[in-house]
């Protein structure tokens, strides 16, 4: 469609809408990634999502019927290339052609920096980088053989302490986005990442489970005042996969709670002059 006439053509509505797209998630069989594959749903879009879990959290079975939308589901370890590729060919299968993909699929440890070892590191940059890079090139390589434009989205991080590994990869797909962002443009697919803080997921629960002081930070350090839901990252990625972000490109949206730029009781410093309890 040329600039004039798409110009004519959009409501900030129908720029968000992504009816009879076609949409990968990984990692979406809960968590962030599930709650991001029912908004694609929910706002028309068919989905594929590539999942270690056997299968994915139950309410995934029915979002076909409820959105009138295509869903596929495939197991596969996006940390192996072959296992990956298998898994992408699958629900290509169900969703024909590709508009984007949303790479959720990531694991962390919580564990003092000298006490990590080179195998937990590895398996760190397996999943959350290679996993990353390996799936959003195969969507690419869909894209570009499509001749079509489209949109990935990373999942970055505003990070912790004590989370060595995790940060290191992490940094790994922010500047990768960096780099797609300027590649792909070219071609017009666009790349963005969203940067979670901590959000109530199965993820945080093992590190809240382990040490409740970590679960009294969540609630009590964002400035807004709590741990974030999976539900509240979805509208920021459909953003970044919809036509309403036709003009962003290589941008980070972090949503923390405000945690990014500071601590709530950092605030309650300033105002009080003295540390609240
Ligand atoms: N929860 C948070 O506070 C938080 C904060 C910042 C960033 N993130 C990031 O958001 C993303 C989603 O995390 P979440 O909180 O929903 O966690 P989660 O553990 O609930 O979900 C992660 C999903 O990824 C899948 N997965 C893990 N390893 C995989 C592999 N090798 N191959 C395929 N799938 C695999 C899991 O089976 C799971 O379904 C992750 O990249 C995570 O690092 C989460």
């Amino acid at each position: 469609m040329a600039h004039e006439e798409q110009k004519q053509n959009r409501s900030v509505r129908q720029r968000f809408e992504l009816n009879g797209r076609n949409y990968i998630v990984t990692g979406g069989g809960q968590g962030i990634g599930f709650a991001v594959a029912e908004a694609i749903c929910e706002m028309g879009g068919n989905v594929g999502v590539l999942d270690l879990r056997q299968t994915p959290v139950d309410e995934f079975h029915t979002l076909a019927k409820r959105f009138g939308v295509k869903t596929a589901y495939a197991r596969t370890d996006v940390s192996s290339a072959e296992r990956l590729q298998a898994g992408f060919d699958q629900v290509m299968q169900t969703l024909g052609t590709l508009d984007g993909i949303f790479t959720a699929a990531g694991i962390a440890i919580d564990k003092p920096f000298v006490d990590q070892t080179p195998d937990e590191f590895m398996n760190i940059q397996k999943v959350n980088v290679f996993g990353s890079f390996y799936a959003a090139q195969l969507a690419v390589k869909q894209m570009q053989k499509q001749k079509t434009k489209g949109s990935v989205v990373l999942v970055a991080s505003i990070t912790a302490h004590r989370m060595a590994s995790y940060n290191a990869s992490k940094g790994g797909v922010f500047m990768l986005s960096k780099a797609l962002a300027t590649e792909l443009a070219p071609f017009g697919i666009r790349c963005n990442t969203i940067s979670p803080a901590f959000t109530d997921t199965a993820q945080t629960q093992v590190v809240r489970n382990a040490d409740p002081t970590n679960a009294g930070v969540m609630w009590s350090q964002p400035p807004l005042g709590r741990i974030g839901e999976a539900d509240e990252m979805t509208a920021a990625v459909i953003y970044l996969l919809s036509d309403a972000s036709s003009y962003t490109t290589g941008a980070d949206i972090a949503i923390t709670g405000g945690i990014h730029v500071g601590r709530k009781t950092d605030y309650a410093m300033h105002i009080n002059g003295a540390p609240s309890s």
